[in-house]
């Protein structure tokens, strides 16, 4: 099949990416010329295991383009993949969306415009009502979320736990349907706004569990529990599940925090006052800013105090600095004085921080530092010549944000290792 997806982002990329592999002809449409550009020399402009090879791969079913037209014509389906930030209001932001329902052109066959970025309930039926009102009847619609999860975007995508498809037609969700063949998972169908809610429920959830676990841990650590045992006995029954329940120092990323709100302000905007997804949100808030208690009772007032920040990205495996903790944890020490220098292996550091000096190794961010953070579970945090570390470093604190390191090891070399949710020794 012909298929064109409107935006060349995280989720643009790699669903052009897979429907190509999939063997189906793909154009992806953006508007950043530059990106397009780029694209076109084979140059992939974010970072995310196996899109490179993935996009190179299926190069001659792959055309860029930032012409709406060329990316239209003969396509039978239309994914819209582009960003839905957060307003100020906390509702989300739909005008990227709408720029794609208004610029789509009239079609002489039927086409299906498929929704794949994430939007309120509600929006699949008003961009219903927008296409009736331009006359474009043979535009179907569905909504065809995208679970997918940044770092293991490509193999979530090529293995879903399920592909959820919700129609206004059933020939239409047949067509998408059919796109997926070649895909082993189950196909789920529902009527469009719950298609909508699936998306929106599965994040709360998963936030959830975070937020639950975060909150477990911070009372281990004032009872003398460890979280990191707790979690894995708690994860053993199987009504449960152990995803999801690593402690830590919150999450971040372009998808949990925008769509939290937004599920949050859906609720508010119909009378519904969503109290546990708003306790989720406020533990998210207060288990960022943890880290800073941490280090001040290590080292007393962080005025000149350099602390190291060890990853950036809001998770491994991406360069994706959206909402990351880093980002609020580097704020909060600047703003109490330290010196702050930090390391990342993707993640482009000094376009998202002012004030922050940028390392070229996790060694040369632990040159003269009071005290390291580990902020992102890098696995290269794992293979760092700790003992080295221990030499080159002014102080001797570990806050590990993320239960990441060997606390046996560190503590053998002579750190004071503390973690989230375990003993402090
Ligand atoms: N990032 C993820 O892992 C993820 C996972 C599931 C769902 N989502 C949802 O998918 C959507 C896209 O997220 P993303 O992370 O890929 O965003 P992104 O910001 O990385 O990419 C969006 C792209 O759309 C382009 N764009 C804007 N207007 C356009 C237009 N009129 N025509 C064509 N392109 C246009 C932008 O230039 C940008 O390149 C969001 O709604 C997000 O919530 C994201």
């Amino acid at each position: 099949m012909r298929v064109s997806v409107f935006g060349a982002g995280y989720v643009g990329l790699v669903t052009g990416a897979c429907f190509a592999e999939l063997g189906h002809d793909v154009v992806v449409r953006d508007v950043i010329e530059a990106k397009v550009d780029a694209l076109r020399a084979g140059v992939v402009p974010i970072h995310e295991p196996g899109l490179d090879e993935i996009l190179a791969r299926n190069a001659e079913r792959l055309t860029f383009t930032t012409d709406v037209g060329e990316a239209v014509a003969g396509a039978e389906v239309v994914y819209i993949a582009v960003g839905t930030p957060p307003t100020y209001s906390g509702d989300a932001d739909l005008s990227d969306v709408w720029t794609v329902v208004d610029e789509l052109p009239e079609v002489a066959h039927r086409i299906v415009l498929a929704m794949k970025s994430t939007v309120p309930v509600g929006t699949g039926r008003a961009v219903r009502h927008k296409l009736d009102d331009r006359g474009l009847q043979n535009v179907g619609y569905v909504s065809n979320p995208e679970f997918t999860a940044e770092g293991t975007a490509v193999r979530d995508f090529m293995q879903p736990d399920r592909v959820v498809i919700g129609a206004f037609d059933d020939a239409d969700a047949d067509v998408v349907a059919s796109l997926h063949d070649g895909i082993r998972a189950r196909i789920v169908r529902t009527d469009v706004a719950s298609a909508e809610m699936v998306k929106l429920a599965s994040n709360a959830f998963l936030m959830t569990r975070v937020s639950f676990i975060n909150e477990i841990a911070n009372v281990c650590e004032a009872t003398g529990a460890d979280v990191v045992a707790v979690a894995e006995a708690v994860g053993l029954d199987h009504r449960l599940g152990s995803h999801f329940l690593r402690a830590g120092i919150g999450y971040g990323g372009s998808c949990f925090p925008k769509d939290s709100l937004a599920l949050k302000q859906l609720a508010a905007n119909s009378g519904y006052n969503f109290q546990l997804l708003n306790a989720v949100i406020e533990v998210n808030e207060l288990q960022k800013r943890r880290v800073i208690g941490k280090l001040e009772r290590r080292l007393g007032p962080l005025r000149g105090k350099r602390i190291a920040l060890l990853g950036l990205a809001f998770k491994p495996g991406t360069d994706d600095m959206r909402e990351a903790p880093s980002l609020v944890l580097a704020g909060r020490l600047l703003s109490e004085g330290a010196d702050v220098k930090a390391w990342d292996p993707v993640a482009d550091g000094a376009a998202h921080f002012h004030g922050v000096e940028i390392a070229e190794t996790a060694l040369d961010a632990l040159d003269g530092a009071d005290a390291a953070v580990v902020v992102t579970e890098w696995p290269e945090l794992r293979e760092v010549d700790w003992a080295a570390a221990r030499e080159r470093m002014r102080g001797n604190v570990i806050v590990d944000g993320r239960n990441h390191l060997d606390p046996e090891a560190l503590r053998a070399l002579g750190f004071t290792y503390e973690g989230i949710g375990r003993p402090i020794l």
